[in-house]
């Protein structure tokens, strides 16, 4: 039975209903992952989580070991992560507490480790022209129509180093570029997963209107109030989710490195 992650963000450190089986700690050739992966059962199905700031909120995005975390999940057999975070909404319409399947990224990031082959390995070059997987993507989208929680399909990621917030401008600039929600956190992680040849889906939601499109300061505790009234939908969009994915993967993601090294 093929293994699940799920990497938990702002304001979600567990996961509600998840029956605990224990904890694993792993060592890396990249350093420590952000703490120990919780083992559970839930919707039938193994499911490994990791809270990608520490299970007391104490990394910010730009220290993240975003390297260590998904070589984690490998070490452990995992094919499937589920990576859930808080962004601010950009694109006209979305409100806070609305949950996006993301199907895009534009990467601003700048001073993060990108990449597991540093040249040691050979030069390797993944297809990235789909960030997310395809298949975990249909299945989330089945899942929230099954459990009627509302889900938006499709949405073009920013992200950002951090950890500050951003400028209105950036947020109008991102707008033209074709964004439709910032974060802090979706990359490098989702291209890692890849050249892991683990399938990863995005689940952003919004926690606030990103800067400039409401009038108001944006503050932290409304971020984690947002994730907080959001947690009941996730949970049962993940429980679903758990329950209809395949045994089997069908995708490509599963493949990435095939003609992808030089
Ligand atoms: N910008 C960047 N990251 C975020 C935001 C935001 O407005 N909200 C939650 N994460």
């Amino acid at each position: 039975m093929s293994k699940l992650g799920v990497i938990g963000g702002s304001g979600l450190y567990e996961i509600k209903g998840l029956v605990p089986k224990g904890a694993k700690k792993i060592t890396t050739p990249f350093g420590k992952p952000s703490g120990e992966y919780l083992i559970g059962e839930m919707g039938g199905k193994e499911i490994i989580f990791l809270p990608r700031h520490g299970s007391h909120h104490n990394i910010p995005p730009h220290m993240i070991n975003y390297r260590a975390n998904i070589w984690g999940f490998k070490k452990l057999g995992v094919e499937r992560i589920l990576s859930i975070s808080a962004v601010g909404g950009i694109e006209k319409g979305l409100e806070p507490g609305d949950i996006v399947i993301l199907d895009q990224v534009i990467d601003m990031t700048r001073n993060r480790k990108s990449t597991f082959y540093d040249g040691k390995d050979g030069v390797v070059h993944i297809d990235f022209t789909e960030p997310y997987c395809r298949e975990l993507r249909q299945t989330l989208l089945k899942a929230g129509k099954r459990v009627k929680v509302t889900v938006k399909d499709g949405g073009v990621y920013a992200a950002v180093e951090g950890p500050r917030l951003e400028s209105a401008a950036e947020i109008k600039s991102f707008a033209v570029l074709g964004a439709n929600v910032v974060g802090m956190t979706g990359m490098p992680e989702a291209s890692l997963a890849r050249e892991a040849e683990i399938c990863y889906a995005g689940i952003s939601v919004v926690a606030n209107y990103a800067a400039g499109i409401s009038k108001r300061k944006l503050t932290v505790a409304e971020v984690m109030k947002a994730m907080k009234d959001a947690s009941g939908k996730i949970k049962l969009l993940l429980k679903e989710t758990f329950a209809l994915i395949p045994g089997q993967r069908k995708c490509v993601c599963r493949e990435a490195l095939k003609e992808a090294k030089i």
